[in-house]
Protein backbone atom coordinates (compact mmCIF):
# COMPACT_ATOMS: atom_id res chain seq x y z
CA UNK A 1 0.00 0.00 0.00
CA UNK A 2 1.81 3.79 -0.70
CA UNK A 3 2.54 5.91 1.98
CA UNK A 4 0.37 9.20 2.21
CA UNK A 5 0.64 11.44 4.59
CA UNK A 6 0.05 14.26 2.40
CA UNK A 7 -2.00 17.29 3.99
CA UNK A 8 -2.05 19.65 1.46
CA UNK A 9 -5.21 20.20 -0.55
CA UNK A 10 -6.66 18.13 2.30
CA UNK A 11 -10.47 19.72 4.02
CA UNK A 12 -10.23 19.93 8.01
CA UNK A 13 -13.19 20.28 9.67
CA UNK A 14 -12.44 21.73 13.22
CA UNK A 15 -14.87 22.44 16.26
CA UNK A 16 -14.56 24.71 18.90
CA UNK A 17 -12.12 26.57 16.76
CA UNK A 18 -13.39 30.12 18.60
CA UNK A 19 -11.31 28.34 21.50
CA UNK A 20 -7.68 28.64 21.99
CA UNK A 21 -6.43 24.78 21.24
CA UNK A 22 -9.46 24.86 18.03
CA UNK A 23 -7.80 28.44 16.87
CA UNK A 24 -3.76 26.83 17.24
CA UNK A 25 -5.20 23.79 15.58
CA UNK A 26 -6.65 25.75 12.57
CA UNK A 27 -3.38 27.95 11.71
CA UNK A 28 -0.85 24.73 12.33
CA UNK A 29 -3.21 22.71 9.35
CA UNK A 30 -3.30 26.23 7.20
CA UNK A 31 0.18 26.10 7.44
CA UNK A 32 0.32 22.69 6.50
CA UNK A 33 -1.70 23.33 3.10
CA UNK A 34 -5.27 22.14 4.11
CA UNK A 35 -8.34 23.75 3.06
CA UNK A 36 -10.59 24.58 6.37
CA UNK A 37 -13.97 24.27 7.95
CA UNK A 38 -14.05 25.90 11.27
CA UNK A 39 -17.00 25.97 13.94
CA UNK A 40 -17.78 28.01 16.68
CA UNK A 41 -20.87 27.55 18.98
CA UNK A 42 -20.95 31.36 20.82
CA UNK A 43 -17.87 33.14 19.71
CA UNK A 44 -17.36 34.48 16.47
CA UNK A 45 -14.35 33.66 14.60
CA UNK A 46 -13.82 36.67 12.65
CA UNK A 47 -10.52 37.53 14.31
CA UNK A 48 -9.07 34.16 12.97
CA UNK A 49 -10.93 34.46 9.80
CA UNK A 50 -8.78 37.97 9.25
CA UNK A 51 -5.44 36.11 9.60
CA UNK A 52 -5.89 33.72 7.13
CA UNK A 53 -7.57 36.93 3.86
CA UNK A 54 -5.05 36.81 1.62
CA UNK A 55 -3.16 34.15 2.22
CA UNK A 56 -2.07 31.65 -0.40
CA UNK A 57 -4.29 32.93 -3.12
CA UNK A 58 -6.96 32.89 -0.19
CA UNK A 59 -7.55 29.13 0.48
CA UNK A 60 -10.54 28.45 1.26
CA UNK A 61 -11.54 29.02 4.94
CA UNK A 62 -14.71 28.39 5.70
CA UNK A 63 -17.27 29.10 9.31
CA UNK A 64 -20.05 27.53 11.02
CA UNK A 65 -22.07 28.09 13.85
CA UNK A 66 -22.97 25.04 15.57
CA UNK A 67 -24.05 23.89 19.21
CA UNK A 68 -22.26 20.05 19.16
CA UNK A 69 -25.18 19.23 21.87
CA UNK A 70 -27.77 19.59 18.60
CA UNK A 71 -28.17 16.40 16.45
CA UNK A 72 -30.23 19.29 13.95
CA UNK A 73 -26.67 21.12 14.06
CA UNK A 74 -23.82 18.66 13.55
CA UNK A 75 -26.26 17.42 10.33
CA UNK A 76 -26.65 20.83 9.28
CA UNK A 77 -22.93 21.50 10.11
CA UNK A 78 -22.18 18.63 7.85
CA UNK A 79 -24.94 20.01 4.76
CA UNK A 80 -23.02 23.44 5.20
CA UNK A 81 -19.42 21.73 4.66
CA UNK A 82 -20.36 19.55 1.75
CA UNK A 83 -22.10 22.96 -0.41
CA UNK A 84 -19.06 25.21 0.48
CA UNK A 85 -16.41 22.69 0.04
CA UNK A 86 -18.42 20.25 -2.80
CA UNK A 87 -17.09 17.54 -0.22
CA UNK A 88 -17.41 16.38 3.73
CA UNK A 89 -14.09 16.93 5.79
CA UNK A 90 -10.95 14.32 5.33
CA UNK A 91 -9.51 15.43 8.46
CA UNK A 92 -11.63 15.66 11.47
CA UNK A 93 -10.26 17.40 14.76
CA UNK A 94 -13.11 17.10 17.18
CA UNK A 95 -12.14 19.45 19.96
CA UNK A 96 -14.79 21.11 21.11
CA UNK A 97 -15.52 20.55 24.53
CA UNK A 98 -17.02 21.37 28.03
CA UNK A 99 -15.63 21.30 31.06
CA UNK A 100 -16.80 23.43 34.59
CA UNK A 101 -14.89 23.53 37.64
CA UNK A 102 -15.99 21.39 40.48
CA UNK A 103 -14.49 18.48 42.49
CA UNK A 104 -17.41 17.38 44.62
CA UNK A 105 -20.26 14.49 43.25
CA UNK A 106 -22.46 15.94 44.98
CA UNK A 107 -22.52 19.35 43.21
CA UNK A 108 -22.56 17.59 40.36
CA UNK A 109 -26.23 18.23 39.26
CA UNK A 110 -27.75 15.20 37.06
CA UNK A 111 -28.03 18.03 34.31
CA UNK A 112 -24.48 18.90 34.63
CA UNK A 113 -23.88 15.32 34.20
CA UNK A 114 -25.87 14.93 31.01
CA UNK A 115 -24.92 17.94 29.56
CA UNK A 116 -21.06 17.40 29.96
CA UNK A 117 -21.52 13.74 28.65
CA UNK A 118 -23.76 15.04 25.41
CA UNK A 119 -20.96 17.38 24.70
CA UNK A 120 -17.78 15.86 25.03
CA UNK A 121 -18.78 12.16 23.96
CA UNK A 122 -22.03 11.68 22.63
CA UNK A 123 -21.29 14.42 19.64
CA UNK A 124 -18.34 13.37 19.49
CA UNK A 125 -19.86 10.06 18.05
CA UNK A 126 -22.34 11.75 16.08
CA UNK A 127 -19.62 14.05 14.49
CA UNK A 128 -17.73 10.96 13.55
CA UNK A 129 -20.35 9.20 12.16
CA UNK A 130 -21.05 11.82 10.07
CA UNK A 131 -17.59 12.07 8.80
CA UNK A 132 -16.53 8.18 8.23
CA UNK A 133 -18.19 7.82 4.63
CA UNK A 134 -16.67 9.87 3.07
CA UNK A 135 -13.41 9.19 4.48
CA UNK A 136 -14.36 5.27 3.76
CA UNK A 137 -14.69 6.35 0.18
CA UNK A 138 -11.74 8.30 -0.36
CA UNK A 139 -9.84 5.53 1.72
CA UNK A 140 -8.32 8.23 3.71
CA UNK A 141 -8.87 9.94 6.53
CA UNK A 142 -7.39 11.31 9.63
CA UNK A 143 -9.96 11.30 13.19
CA UNK A 144 -8.20 13.19 15.78
CA UNK A 145 -9.93 14.05 19.57
CA UNK A 146 -8.85 16.20 21.93
CA UNK A 147 -9.37 14.32 25.19
CA UNK A 148 -7.90 15.14 28.28
CA UNK A 149 -5.53 14.07 30.77
CA UNK A 150 -8.70 14.21 33.39
CA UNK A 151 -9.88 10.73 31.62
CA UNK A 152 -6.93 9.14 33.27
CA UNK A 153 -8.53 10.39 36.64
CA UNK A 154 -6.48 14.01 37.72
CA UNK A 155 -8.56 16.83 36.52
CA UNK A 156 -9.45 20.41 38.26
CA UNK A 157 -13.47 19.22 36.89
CA UNK A 158 -15.30 16.76 38.29
CA UNK A 159 -15.97 13.31 37.74
CA UNK A 160 -18.42 13.64 34.99
CA UNK A 161 -15.63 15.47 32.93
CA UNK A 162 -13.26 12.64 33.25
CA UNK A 163 -15.98 10.22 32.31
CA UNK A 164 -16.80 11.84 29.25
CA UNK A 165 -13.02 12.13 28.25
CA UNK A 166 -12.43 8.73 29.29
CA UNK A 167 -15.48 7.68 26.99
CA UNK A 168 -14.02 9.35 24.17
CA UNK A 169 -10.71 7.68 24.75
CA UNK A 170 -12.55 4.35 24.67
CA UNK A 171 -14.45 5.86 20.95
CA UNK A 172 -10.74 6.63 19.76
CA UNK A 173 -8.93 3.27 20.64
CA UNK A 174 -12.44 1.33 18.85
CA UNK A 175 -12.68 2.84 15.91
CA UNK A 176 -8.87 2.75 15.34
CA UNK A 177 -9.04 -1.22 14.75
CA UNK A 178 -12.41 -0.97 13.23
CA UNK A 179 -11.08 1.80 10.37
CA UNK A 180 -7.64 0.75 9.74
CA UNK A 181 -8.51 -1.22 6.77
CA UNK A 182 -10.02 2.04 5.61
CA UNK A 183 -6.79 3.89 5.62
CA UNK A 184 -8.69 6.04 8.60
CA UNK A 185 -6.19 6.56 11.82
CA UNK A 186 -7.87 7.46 14.92
CA UNK A 187 -5.65 8.58 17.94
CA UNK A 188 -6.70 11.63 20.42
CA UNK A 189 -4.22 13.90 21.98
CA UNK A 190 -4.70 14.23 26.02
CA UNK A 191 -3.74 17.43 27.26
CA UNK A 192 -3.15 19.03 30.86
CA UNK A 193 -2.73 22.60 31.53
CA UNK A 194 -2.55 24.27 28.43
CA UNK A 195 -3.11 28.50 29.18
CA UNK A 196 -3.99 30.88 26.59
CA UNK A 197 -7.65 28.88 26.67
CA UNK A 198 -10.96 29.91 27.69
CA UNK A 199 -10.59 26.68 29.84
CA UNK A 200 -6.97 28.34 31.56
CA UNK A 201 -6.41 31.83 30.49
CA UNK A 202 -3.05 31.56 32.52
CA UNK A 203 -0.94 30.06 34.84
CA UNK A 204 -2.38 32.44 37.53
CA UNK A 205 -5.52 30.53 37.29
CA UNK A 206 -3.79 27.60 38.60
CA UNK A 207 -1.99 28.52 41.35
CA UNK A 208 -3.22 26.15 44.54
CA UNK A 209 -4.88 23.37 42.03
CA UNK A 210 -3.23 19.97 41.29
CA UNK A 211 -2.17 21.83 37.98
CA UNK A 212 0.07 24.38 39.88
CA UNK A 213 2.85 24.67 37.64
CA UNK A 214 5.52 24.23 40.75
CA UNK A 215 3.58 20.06 40.44
CA UNK A 216 4.22 20.22 36.59
CA UNK A 217 7.78 18.41 35.73
CA UNK A 218 8.86 20.30 33.25
CA UNK A 219 7.93 23.99 35.39
CA UNK A 220 5.21 25.59 32.92
CA UNK A 221 2.12 25.15 31.05
CA UNK A 222 1.86 23.94 27.87
CA UNK A 223 1.06 26.58 24.70
CA UNK A 224 -1.97 25.90 22.70
CA UNK A 225 0.85 25.81 19.62
CA UNK A 226 2.19 22.78 21.39
CA UNK A 227 -1.29 21.20 21.01
CA UNK A 228 -1.62 22.24 17.88
CA UNK A 229 2.11 20.56 16.56
CA UNK A 230 0.94 17.17 17.77
CA UNK A 231 -2.37 17.01 15.83
CA UNK A 232 -0.47 17.58 12.91
CA UNK A 233 1.88 15.38 13.56
CA UNK A 234 -0.77 12.55 13.84
CA UNK A 235 -2.13 14.10 10.34
CA UNK A 236 0.95 13.53 8.53
CA UNK A 237 1.55 10.14 10.86
CA UNK A 238 -0.14 7.49 9.23
CA UNK A 239 1.27 4.46 11.04
CA UNK A 240 0.16 5.83 14.53
CA UNK A 241 -3.12 4.85 14.97
CA UNK A 242 -5.28 4.16 18.30
CA UNK A 243 -3.20 5.81 20.77
CA UNK A 244 -3.50 8.43 23.39
CA UNK A 245 -0.58 10.97 23.62
CA UNK A 246 -0.33 12.63 27.49
CA UNK A 247 0.54 15.81 26.38
CA UNK A 248 1.31 17.15 29.89
CA UNK A 249 4.51 18.40 30.52
CA UNK A 250 5.32 14.75 32.62
CA UNK A 251 1.79 15.66 35.06
CA UNK A 252 0.06 12.25 35.99
N1 LIG B 1 -7.04 23.99 28.20
C1 LIG B 1 -6.69 22.83 28.75
O1 LIG B 1 -5.79 22.76 29.62
C2 LIG B 1 -7.36 21.56 28.33
C3 LIG B 1 -6.95 20.39 29.00
C4 LIG B 1 -7.53 19.18 28.63
C5 LIG B 1 -8.47 19.14 27.62
N2 LIG B 1 -8.85 20.30 27.01
C6 LIG B 1 -9.85 20.18 25.94
O2 LIG B 1 -9.45 20.96 24.83
C7 LIG B 1 -10.59 21.29 24.05
C8 LIG B 1 -10.53 22.76 23.65
O3 LIG B 1 -10.65 23.57 24.83
P1 LIG B 1 -9.75 24.87 25.08
O4 LIG B 1 -8.82 24.53 26.17
O5 LIG B 1 -9.22 25.40 23.81
O6 LIG B 1 -10.82 25.83 25.74
P2 LIG B 1 -11.67 27.03 25.10
O7 LIG B 1 -10.75 28.08 24.64
O8 LIG B 1 -12.68 27.36 26.14
O9 LIG B 1 -12.41 26.37 23.84
C9 LIG B 1 -13.56 25.58 23.96
C10 LIG B 1 -14.21 25.50 22.60
O10 LIG B 1 -15.32 24.59 22.66
C11 LIG B 1 -16.46 25.23 22.12
N3 LIG B 1 -17.68 24.73 22.73
C12 LIG B 1 -18.02 24.66 24.04
N4 LIG B 1 -19.27 24.18 24.17
C13 LIG B 1 -19.73 23.93 22.92
C14 LIG B 1 -20.94 23.43 22.39
N5 LIG B 1 -21.99 23.07 23.17
N6 LIG B 1 -21.05 23.32 21.04
C15 LIG B 1 -20.03 23.67 20.23
N7 LIG B 1 -18.87 24.17 20.67
C16 LIG B 1 -18.72 24.28 22.00
C17 LIG B 1 -16.26 26.72 22.40
O11 LIG B 1 -17.07 27.49 21.49
P3 LIG B 1 -17.54 29.02 21.77
O12 LIG B 1 -16.39 29.71 22.46
O13 LIG B 1 -17.82 29.55 20.41
O14 LIG B 1 -18.76 28.94 22.64
C18 LIG B 1 -14.77 26.85 22.14
O15 LIG B 1 -14.52 27.01 20.76
C19 LIG B 1 -11.82 20.90 24.89
O16 LIG B 1 -12.34 19.68 24.42
C20 LIG B 1 -11.23 20.69 26.29
O17 LIG B 1 -11.99 19.79 27.05
C21 LIG B 1 -8.31 21.49 27.34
Amino acid sequence: MPIDNEIKGKLALITGASGGIGAACARDLFANGATLALTYASTKLDPILEEFKGQDGDRKVSAHQCDVSKDDDLQRLFDEVKKEHGQHPDILVVNAGYGKRTSDILDISIDEWDYTINVNLRSSFIITKLAVPHMIEKAWGRIIYISSIAAGGTSLNGCHYSASKAGVQGLSKNLAIKLAKNGITCNDVAPAMITGTGMLKDEEALKGTPGDVKNIPVGRSGSTTECANVVTMLCRTGYLTGQSILLSGGLK
